[in-house]
């Protein structure tokens, strides 16, 4: 009678299965504790003819042994199972997870528009994809005018009868300022940074694409000597309190009268060295007063209004700032350009 239901236990046992914790000690209460079954056979164990003991005992033995090694083993099955679903990997190292750092030109980028936030400026952007309305004819070019030319304008879609209709890559992003204007009655104060594309020989000093932050102030009574204060106060935030700016009469087709700035060179403090070709100065923008062909193009009352634009390029006042040589480094990728610029994020 023992040793049948020992055997049958034995069966019981090896075919043994749960899926999780509650069950296996469900199972470990049910067979090995003591008022488990296997213990239950000891109150029969006594009864047991003396000369059949020891092969007795050593059955109920193997059973204990299968009971314990088949609970080890599933509880070993479940907890797998558990971990696995489990996404944590608490056994991975803690080292940090390496930063990446700000690209130059969105350091100089920020440091621009912060500074001009602060008086007074909001941000303004457009399209990359343009077409020559906004991008030429608003802004008073004149329809033979070189901008337009294949050598400069990447053009997508040249219009068969109507020039004003060509679609292309902005090649300045005075553009926005006149999506700006077509939208919004003054004052007007904006910003407009952004990617512009020219179509040039990529050289250490020129490349098919770069970054402006054009500027657009427009309101009653507004005069070229705000216009030379506000830059004046630029040119100081950017490159230092003892700056000196100095503009020279130039043209653009969109200003008038128009002008280049040059700073004080910062390296050299006006004395002359091989960096601003012993000049004492260094180029850094181009603007003026606001055409009022451009004022009424957009549908601005220019007896009204008077206004100042100004343009920059990103990536000239970087190669100042940081004395980048080669324009090339900006869009190569190379960790190692980029790593050095870590400590001026
Ligand atoms: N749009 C000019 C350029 O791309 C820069 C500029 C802007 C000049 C505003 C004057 C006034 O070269």
């Amino acid at each position: 009678m023992l040793l049948e239901k020992i055997e049958s236990l034995l069966k019981e046992v090896s075919t043994l299965t749960a899926s999780n914790a509650d069950e296996i000690e469900q199972l470990r209460l049910k067979y090995l504790s003591k008022k488990g079954e296997i213990n239950a056979l000891m109150a029969d164990f006594r009864n047991v003819a003396a000369d059949q003991k020891k092969m007795v005992g050593v059955k109920i033995n193997e059973l204990k042994q299968l009971a314990i090694n088949k609970i080890n083993e599933l509880k070993q099955q479940t907890e797998t199972v558990e971990s696995q679903k489990d996404d944590i990997d608490l056994t991975r190292t803690a080292y940090p997870i390496p930063l990446g750092t700000r690209h130059p030109l969105t350091i100089v980028k920020n440091e621009i528009i912060d500074i001009f936030r602060r008086m007074g400026f909001t941000l303004a952007d457009g399209p990359e994809i343009d077409d020559d309305l906004h991008v030429f004819t608003k802004l008073n070019f004149a329809a033979d005018h070189p901008a337009r030319d294949m050598q400069d304008t990447f053009f997508i879609e040249q219009s068969a009868n109507d020039v004003t209709k060509n679609v292309l890559l902005r090649s300045h992003t005075s553009g926005d300022q006149a999506h700006y204007m077509e939208t919004h009655q003054p004052p007007i104060r904006i910003i407009c940074p952004g990617r512009v594309y020219r179509n040039e020989a990529i050289s250490a000093r020129a490349h098919c694409f770069f970054h402006q932050v054009e500027g657009l102030y427009i309101d009653k009574n507004v005069s070229f000597t705000d216009l030379k204060q506000v830059l004046l106060t630029f040119a100081r935030e950017m490159f230092g309190a003892e700056t000196k700016i100095r503009l020279r009469p130039s043209y653009f087709p969109f200003t008038e009268p128009s002008a280049e700035m040059d700073i004080s060179c910062f390296i050299c403090g006006g004395e002359g060295c091989g960096f601003c070709k012993h000049t004492g100065w260094v180029e850094i923008l181009g603007c003026g007063m606001v055409d009022p062909n451009v004022l009424e193009a957009c549908g601005i009352d220019s007896k009204v209004y008077t206004g100042y634009a100004f343009g920059m390029g990103v990536e000239r006042i970087t190669n100042l700032k940081y004395r980048v040589s080669d324009l090339r480094m900006f869009s190569e990728n190379d960790m190692r350009f980029l790593k050095e610029f870590e400590a001026a994020n």
